[in-house]
């Protein structure tokens, strides 16, 4: 009995997993392990043998039973040692900065416009990108032949062979925006339009999209002159300084009249200042809404009438921030981004300041 004891403790201590015990277990106190073969000699003896044999193979079977439950713990909190030793982290690290993003200067005029717009009274309205050429063109009084078709450098979508329908654009301008409008209210209407346009051109002023706001503005007695206050308030709020304007005659398919506005500026030390000095600067294109243009929109023009503009974001952005070219903005250069972007948190509105 002394030696199964001696022989089982030593297997035990030497276990190295569960299963191993496992096997120990069946082979010593299993029902058919050798301390239950013991155990059924018991029989054969005389009972003064069976007096001392039983009560110390019990103890036997015991011990060995504790030595393997003990034995089962250690392995555990060994295993355990094991994985934390692997998976152990330091909570006193310092935590790894993210860097927060930027708001894109166009995104960032486009709010700054809005605020301005919204404070006179105008609403943001929306319209598709890809556009058909009834609305990009022939509602704005620009027939197949006209040569601003052609002056705007239009992307044309391609139809399938056999497909004779007309091809629809890459809206040129957001001036389609005004024709959805009309359809969709109806007269009267305060709006502008922000969005992106494209044309097929590329240098340093041009880039093939880029964004416009469209304004429009109709009612019973809207006049030139209204356009004309609402714009110079519009630039001295954007620019925030008094920016003298000059209208100058023009003509586009859909205004009649017509005017190309420009803006005070100065040009001293290769960079441009406006507000001051006396070049001028080309900033927009606008005029009184074309009566053809009104009926495609399905407005009496005998009864209404009023007036519209176009500016170009990006160049507003350029001036108001001093960016020098363009194209920058569509690189996704992410030092270009957070050099000219903005902080997200700083909402552009009129009572709060446009731009920090
Ligand atoms: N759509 C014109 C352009 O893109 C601008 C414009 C808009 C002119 C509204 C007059 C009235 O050049």
């Amino acid at each position: 009995m002394d030696d199964l004891k001696a022989k089982y403790l030593e297997q035990v201590a030497h276990a190295a997993d569960e299963g191993a015990l496992e096997a120990i277990r069946v082979a010593a106190v299993g029902k058919k392990g050798e301390v239950a073969l013991k155990m059924r000699e018991l029989g054969k003896m005389t009972p003064e043998e069976r007096q001392v044999a039983g009560p110390a193979l019990n103890a036997l079977k015991n011990e060995i039973n504790s030595a393997l439950a003990a034995k089962k713990v250690a392995l555990a909190d060994a295993a355990l040692d094991e994985r934390l030793k692997t998976e152990w982290l330091d909570v006193t690290l310092p935590g790894r900065a993210r860097r927060i993003g930027s708001i894109h200067p166009i995104s960032q005029v486009t709010e700054e416009v809005t605020a301005i717009f919204a404070d006179m009274g105008f609403a943001v309205a929306e319209g598709p990108q890809i556009e058909t050429d009834w609305y990009n063109f022939d509602a704005l009084n620009i027939p197949g032949h006209h040569p601003a078709r052609a002056e705007m450098d239009t992307f044309y979508t391609h139809r399938a062979e056999g497909d004779n329908r007309p091809p629809h654009v890459l809206r040129t301008h957001t001036s389609p925006v005004q024709i959805r409008s009309m359809e969709k209210t109806g007269a009267p209407i305060r709006i502008i339009c922000p969005g992106r346009v494209y044309r097929a051109d590329y240098d340093q002023t041009h880039t093939p999209m880029f964004h416009q706001i469209e304004g429009l503005a109709i009612d019973k007695d809207i006049s030139m002159a209204n356009l004309k206050w609402v714009l110079e308030e519009f630039f001295s709020a954007f620019f925030g300084t008094h920016v003298e304007t000059r209208f100058r005659a023009s003509h586009f398919p859909f205004t009649e009249p017509s005017a190309e506005v420009d803006i005070q500026c100065s040009w001293e030390g290769g960079t441009v200042k406006v507000g001051e000095g006396d070049d001028w600067l080309e900033v927009l294109g606008s005029g009184m809404v074309h009566p053809k243009v009104l009926e495609a929109g399905g407005i009496d023009p005998n009864e209404y009438q009023g007036f519209a503009f176009g500016i170009g974001i990006d160049r507003l952005a350029m001036l108001k921030y001093g960016i020098p070219d363009l194209r920058a903005f569509f690189d996704s250069d992410l030092r270009w981004l957070r050099h000219y972007g903005f902080a997200s948190l700083d909402q552009p509105t009129l009572h709060g300041g446009l731009s920090r």
